[in-house]
């Protein structure tokens, strides 16, 4: 057997099961799985023993800012965040300032990401203003296209059809953000101008705005996009009956409208967290296969904003690259969350989404991403030792069972125990280079 690069050791997730077995990399793609006795002689072995070994975690919605928000997230510091979170692979949002929604921003941003980034990342892009720029967008590495509220429910823009007929024509993704901005519009309007702090977020942005949204998207252009971020099961069920795929983020799998209610501004985040009895069926939905895709929605804000007085000053998002798996692996001793789920919601299903076969699972001819974690670790969350330039979280002070303990992408280990191992410029963007 032809030797290889580096052997990694531990407890490997292969075919639907978790067994002590060795992986042979060469060349950033796995050459063998099985047994020690069987292994190939290696230059270098990794010992993960008694750690387990799982498909690097890829996550399809993260928002890594860069740009003019450096103060809030820049591509050294998100990315940082995601490999200490086990992430080996994310894929950043268009929301940015300046919005990518042209060729020229998609290239100036994925410039600036390049020298900066330690695991791989790939982009979408926003709504272009001009039929002719969705043209040139579609022929670059981004994998597709993002809509918010405004771009679909508000009014209807006479180049959007085509603008997202363009994209799906060319094999790109149409992903959205179902929230209804006109109901937001209206509810906003029962409450005082100079509304404080964030107890009416899920009143102002209820359910209601996300089955509409749902549905004037199906109405507007059609089966065949994929749904961000729902958050109850209803609105699975209209997403499922719209063809649409979709994914839920960790937030609304782990916290609720009381934690918002109890910690304020960092809890606040669109769509909002919604109920105890939500939360508990969204679980119940995640346990029984029907959600393939889990994402961070990791959106930083620095604690200065998320401490601001008036509602509508407080910005949304929560950034949780560095305890979304490990929240979750807490919740599958705490909260009977299915770990064979949790394991493919982060993995196959977002490789799948991707439609690309040599991510997702630990197989020979995969690449060699993967993400090793201990599972009856316990530790205290403490966001001053975060990398994330946002140094606060929803679950501070929490002690989570369950920790990352190191992230390997094509066969380099770029973080272990706590320690970013490559220089920033490792990573490499999907879609060109490597890919
Ligand atoms: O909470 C959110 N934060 N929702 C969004 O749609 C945007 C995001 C952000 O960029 O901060
Ligand atoms: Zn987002």
């Amino acid at each position: 057997m032809k030797r290889v690069e580096t052997l990694f050791t531990g407890r490997v997730y292969h075919k639907g099961e978790f067994k002590e077995a060795c992986i042979g990399v060469d060349n950033g793609i796995i050459s063998f799985i099985g047994k020690e006795a069987n292994a190939p002689s290696y230059d270098e072995k990794v010992d993960f023993k008694g750690l387990f070994i799982i498909p690097g975690l890829i996550d399809i919605h993260a928002h890594l800012r860069g740009m003019r928000l450096n103060y809030k997230e820049d591509f050294l510091s998100g990315t940082s965040a995601a490999a200490a979170g086990g992430f080996t692979l994310v894929f950043d949002m268009p929301n940015t300032d300046p919005p990518t929604n042209s060729r020229l921003r998609l290239m100036e941003k994925t410039e600036e990401a390049e020298t900066q980034i330690i695991i791989d990342i790939g982009f979408y892009f926003g709504k272009p203003e001009e039929v002719s720029e969705a043209e040139k967008l579609v022929k670059t590495h981004a994998i597709g296209l993002k809509l918010y509220p405004e771009d679909y429910s508000k009014s209807i823009q006479p180049n959007i059809v085509e603008i997202v007929n363009i994209v799906r024509k060319n094999g790109k993704r149409i992903v959205f953000h179902p929230e209804d901005a006109s109901i937001i519009e209206r509810n906003r309007k029962a409450y005082p101008d100079m509304l404080k702090g964030v107890d009416k977020h899920s009143f102002i942005r209820n359910v209601e705005t996300e089955l509409s949204a749902l549905d004037i998207f199906y109405r507007t252009f059609g089966a065949g996009a994929h749904a961000t971020h729902l958050t109850t099961v209803e609105s699975i069920m209209k997403a499922r009956a719209n063809r649409f795929t979709y994914d839920v983020s960790v937030n609304h799998l782990a916290l609720t409208n009381n934690d918002l209610l109890t910690q304020g501004g960092i809890c606040k985040v669109n769509p909002p967290l919604r109920s105890f009895e939500e939360r508990k069926a969204l679980i119940e939905a995640f346990n029984e296969g029907r959600i393939a895709i889990l994402i961070t929605d990791h959106a930083p804000h620095t604690l200065e904003e998320k401490n601001m007085t008036l509602y509508d000053e407080i910005p949304s998002g929560i950034p949780c690259f560095e305890t979304a798996f490990s929240v979750l692996l807490d919740m599958v001793h705490k909260a009977g969350l299915n770990i064979y789920r949790l394991v493919e919601a982060f993995t196959r299903g977002p490789a799948e989404f991707l439609g690309d076969k040599k991510l997702g699972t630990v197989s020979e001819g995969s690449i060699a991403n993967l993400t090793v974690f201990n599972p009856k670790e316990e530790w205290k969350v403490d966001p001053e030792e975060f990398y994330t330039k946002a140094k606060h979280s929803p679950f501070a002070g929490r002690v989570l069972r369950g920790r990352v303990k190191a992230t390997v992408i094509r066969g380099v280990v770029v973080f272990q125990d706590g320690e970013i191992k490559v220089q920033k410029g490792f990573g490499k963007i999907y879609g060109i280079n490597n890919y």
